[in-house]
């Protein structure tokens, strides 16, 4: 049986001997970075920063919950508003693929910049078992360059430190209901963020939209979970799709945008279930995101397939 409380122990006692100066974690708000920061950060406040880059592309009110929380959790949190940065590499990028590379390579520019800054040599990252079992691991240099987050250059050697290399899902859910960190219960979310929602061109105001639009989805179907009426999905979103169709307002007639409502189960990502959402639930998000949002859009879509042949995500 898993023990969080003697893991927490024992890792704080680990880590207290090898990190002996500043150390530095790139921490989103997700599960498995949230709480290997707080363990850190628990051994040894005095070290540990965590780098938070807000890229425009979060959930309504992220930065501000992830930034609350790290801190409420005794982590310092170097809060990096990258907004504009992001949207200007962005303009104009319709292909998912160069997306994510933007995206990634401008996250490991601003993570380099950060880490400079606080002159750490010792890097913390949230990685778990699947991590490395996925990718044929198994014997690791202590001392290598980050490689995780796909590159740092080569001249930036850090000692890596992973307090939660062993552990799976489930146990690190375990770990963080044991240190009160409310984020055991979160659904996945893309690393590339709102960006991969908007298809097309992932426009500030376009992303706007998805951001509402997927706070909706998110209300409505929690409230519906918490009523009873249906089991929590393992994802739930909206993506706005290229797509416009006309609509009436009123007796105007309006070109709007189309949302998509993506709701699915899973149990590891690779394949995935279209649930069955009640239609009063189903009813109730449409009629939000058109009231909403009803300046810009004017259809609501449920997308039934399955993963094959669909993705989870659109893009
Ligand atoms: P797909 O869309 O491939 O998604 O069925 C499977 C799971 O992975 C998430 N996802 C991503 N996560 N970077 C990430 O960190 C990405 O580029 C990315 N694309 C998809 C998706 O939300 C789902 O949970």
């Amino acid at each position: 049986m898993f023990d969080a409380a003697k893991f927490v122990e024992e890792q704080i006692a680990d880590i207290r001997k090898k990190i002996t100066g500043p150390a530095i974690i790139a921490c989103s708000g997700g599960v498995d970075s949230t709480v290997a920061a707080v363990i850190v950060a628990k051994a040894v406040p005095q070290y540990l920063t965590a780098v938070f880059v807000d890229t425009g592309y979060m959930r309504k009110n992220e930065p501000e919950q992830v930034r609350e929380l790290l801190t409420s959790c005794g982590v310092k949190v170097d809060f990096v508003d990258a907004r504009q940065e992001y949207y200007d590499a962005l303009k104009g990028v319709t292909d998912p693929e160069r997306k994510r590379k933007i995206i990634g390579e401008k996250f490991i520019r601003i993570f380099e910049r950060e880490a400079k800054k606080t002159g750490a040599t010792f890097l913390v990252q949230g990685t778990i078992a699947p991590d490395w079992i996925e990718s044929g691991g198994g014997v690791r240099d202590t001392i290598k360059s980050h490689h995780n987050v796909g590159g740092l250059p080569k001249d930036m050697k850090f000692t890596l430190v992973e307090p939660l290399y062993d552990l799976y899902k489930d146990e690190v859910r375990k770990v963080a209901r044991y240190l009160n960190i409310p984020v055991a219960e979160r659904q996945p979310f893309p690393g590339p963020g709102l960006a991969i929602r908007v298809l097309g061109d992932p426009t500030p105001e376009r992303t706007a939209i998805v951001r509402e639009a997927c706070h909706i989805v998110e209300e409505e179907i929690d409230a519906a979970v918490k009523a009873g009426k249906m089991a929590r999905p393992w994802q739930y979103f909206a993506a706005l799709l290229p797509v416009r169709s006309v609509g009436v307002h009123g007796d105007i007639r309006h070109y709007g945008e189309t949302v998509v409502v993506r709701a699915v189960d899973s149990l590891d990502a690779m394949t995935a279930q279209a649930i069955h959402i009640p239609y009063e639930v189903l009813d109730k998000i449409s009629i939000r995101i058109t009231n909403e949002l009803g300046q810009h859009v004017t259809r609501v879509v449920y997308d039934l397939s399955g993963k094959p042949p669909g993705t989870i995500e659109w893009e």
